[in-house]
């Protein structure tokens, strides 16, 4: 069924991957950012469809609409930590409100809300991999908190308007994703090596580079979340992410070999609060979704690598 679609940070990384395949899949498209960190050169093909739409708005004030919106996709906020950290409150103000507005739009309207959560909300995990079961381990008070916590909130909130208002939910839990779009200068570790490797200059890793991460490829992402908004009577929360589990010093060495780089590895000062491990358990979204990721890392990177060669 064609559909009637909010996506709220559309403008960003993830958010206008989303938008270009709504499109494709024939639904009717709005997209609603405050290009805090989003840029509309991510979406210069959509601008084109008729069926999308461009509304420069701030997510922490209400949005006052009469479109009848049956699907609200809520991935506003700044996801990078250069750029959540840049204004703390407005990273927990944008989670948490951001939330409630999309939420009493959905009660308003009878549209399901999918909240783009994190793995962040498992914080340095004491258990590995990470399952939708674990509570997490994050501290409330440090520099990451203002994220962290926030999209913690933003999950409580969902399931008080499901439980209480009978809103209809999905809250998937997306772990490290990486491909074209990303921003250059945002601080994430993909990008980051990638682009050092491009300029040909040093390879920056925090810590001794034996932390993990698993990293997904945005399309594998956006496939999954569309599954997940479509099937009935679910709410999750589900983990989204590819398994594959590799060191810092691991991707690193990658990145140097595909881009052919000169570029040296170095090693700098952990930031605090860094998560040592990171792994989806997603066997949730196999069984109930039928979803795993397709793109392996190297293909992945290759895809993004062609991408960064033109931008930067
Ligand atoms: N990329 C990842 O690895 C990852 C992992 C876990 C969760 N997520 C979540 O997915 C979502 C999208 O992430 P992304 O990587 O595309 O990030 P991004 O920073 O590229 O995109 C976020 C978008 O939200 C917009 N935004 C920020 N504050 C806003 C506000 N107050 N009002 C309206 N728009 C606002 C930004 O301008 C930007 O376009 C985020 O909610 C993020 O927390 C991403």
């Amino acid at each position: 069924m064609k559909q009637t679609i909010l996506v709220t940070g559309g403008a960003g990384f993830i958010g206008s991957h989303l938008c270009e395949a709504l499109l494709t899949a024939g639904h009717t498209v709005v997209c609603v950012d405050n290009l805090f960190c989003g840029s509309k050169k991510n979406i210069v093909t959509c601008l084109k469809n008729k069926n999308f739409t461009f509304i420069k708005h701030d997510v922490r004030e209400p949005f006052v609409t009469k479109i009848k919106f049956t699907r609200i996709y809520n991935l506003a906020c700044p996801a990078s930590p250069v750029n959540y950290q840049k204004d703390p409150v407005a990273t927990i103000e944008t989670s948490f409100l951001g939330m409630h507005n999309m939420l009493k739009l959905a009660q308003k309207t009878g549209a399901r809300v999918l909240q783009a959560s994190t793995s962040e909300i498992y914080g340095d995990p004491l258990e590995h991999p990470q399952r939708e079961t674990y509570w997490g381990n994050v501290n409330p008070i440090g520099i990451r908190a203002c994220y962290d916590e926030g999209k913690r909130a933003a999950e409580t909130l969902c399931f008080d308007y499901h439980r209480e208002k009978k809103v209809e939910i999905r809250v998937v839990r997306i772990f490290n994703t990486y491909g074209p779009r990303m921003a250059v200068n945002d601080g994430r570790v993909v990008s980051n090596f990638i682009v050092q490797a491009l300029r040909g200059a040093p390879i920056t890793i925090y810590g001794a580079g034996d932390q993990t991460r698993s990293f997904q490829y945005v399309d594998d992402l956006v496939r999954g979340m569309m599954l997940f908004m479509e099937k009935a009577r679910v709410t999750g929360p589900v983990n989204m992410g590819n398994p594959n589990e590799f060191t810092m010093k691991q991707l690193a060495e990658k990145v140097v070999k595909l881009t052919s780089s000169k570029s040296a590895i170095t090693f700098r000062a952990l930031p605090g609060d860094d998560p040592k491990r990171r792994k989806p358990d997603i066997s949730v979204a196999k069984k109930m979704l039928g979803w795993e990721p397709k793109v392996m890392v190297d293909e992945g990177l290759v895809k993004t690598i062609a991408y960064f060669k033109k931008v930067v």
